[in-house]
């Protein structure tokens, strides 16, 4: 029996890396996701790709009309949504005298507004069709401790733990599940993004810090989308019904909480 057979699913940011493998996760267990996401070449592409069970629908997690609209046109489109992903984000890094109003505005717009009124809309459709759903917010590592150049970012993941805490709480007595993953370092383009960051700032080669990180990690190596689609999966399915609020660190050792 796959474990997801006969859910919906819709993901946040899923054009691209750890949210375009959760879907295709999802749909090997069963279910139906819509894709969403602000780069709308990319994001239908990955659509396409993933086959019958998988539609793009864009979607700006910064503009509540944009999310209203986009959770409404999967509703229609599934009947019901059962699980939501919410897997947009971006990152940055700058030491605190370098950091910008607009940049923290701008991580803090997508992070963390866009996960919680995201999560909002999909809570209020669960809740008038009485879905006992599934959320899921992507944490981080980052959101566990401070880092000397990424203060706003780890930040904008703290906060995205405390809702998942705040909201799972609040959202259990309709039966609707709210819980977290804290990944580690997972390559792929958001983690080149981050290794130029501090290629600029740490004076490094392209790429070191990346090999860096990976040796640092306890299990050997930076992680991969697939290292976490297990705690994925296993959140969205009825196997998760008596976990509330909590952040699952996925990181190969790095963090222990
Ligand atoms: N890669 C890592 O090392 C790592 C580690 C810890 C946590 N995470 C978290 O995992 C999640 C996915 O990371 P990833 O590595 O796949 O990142 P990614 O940068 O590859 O993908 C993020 C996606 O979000 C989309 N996006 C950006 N702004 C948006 C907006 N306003 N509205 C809708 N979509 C928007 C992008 O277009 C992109 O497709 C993020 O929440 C990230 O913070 C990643």
């Amino acid at each position: 029996m796959k474990r997801l057979a006969n859910k919906t699913a819709i993901i946040t940011g899923a054009a691209r890396g750890i949210g375009q493998h959760f879907a295709e996760a999802y749909i090997r267990e069963g279910a139906q996701v819509a894709i969403t996401d602000i780069d709308v070449k990319r994001g239908a592409e990955t659509a396409k790709t993933l086959g019958d069970n998988a539609i793009f629908i864009p979607m700006d997690v910064t503009d509540q009309a944009s999310i209203d609209t986009a959770v409404d046109q999967a509703a229609e489109h599934f009947g019901t949504i059962d699980i939501l992903v919410n897997n947009a984000a971006v990152f940055s890094a700058a030491p605190i005298a370098e950091i910008t109003r607009d940049d923290y505005q701008k991580l803090f717009d997508i992070n963390v507004s866009g996960t919680l009124f995201t999560m909002q809309a999909v809570a209020r459709h669960m809740m008038a069709h009485q879905t006992k759903g599934k959320i899921i917010n992507m944490a981080s590592q980052a959101g566990r401790r401070g880092e000397a150049l990424v203060a706003v970012y780890c930040a904008t993941k703290a906060a995205v733990i405390s809702l998942t805490q705040s909201a799972g709480l609040n959202l259990i007595q309709h039966g609707i599940n709210v819980n977290a993953i804290a990944p580690g370092v997972v390559d792929g383009e958001h983690w080149d993004g981050v290794d130029a960051f501090f290629a600029h700032y740490e004076n490094k080669k392209p790429g070191q810090k990346k090999q860096e990180v990976g040796e640092g990690v306890p299990y050997g190596r930076m992680g991969t989308p697939q290292d976490l689609s297990g705690m994925a999966i296993f959140l969205a399915s009825d196997e998760a019904d008596y976990i509330v609020g909590q952040t699952y660190n996925v990181d190969g050792g790095q963090y222990m909480s």
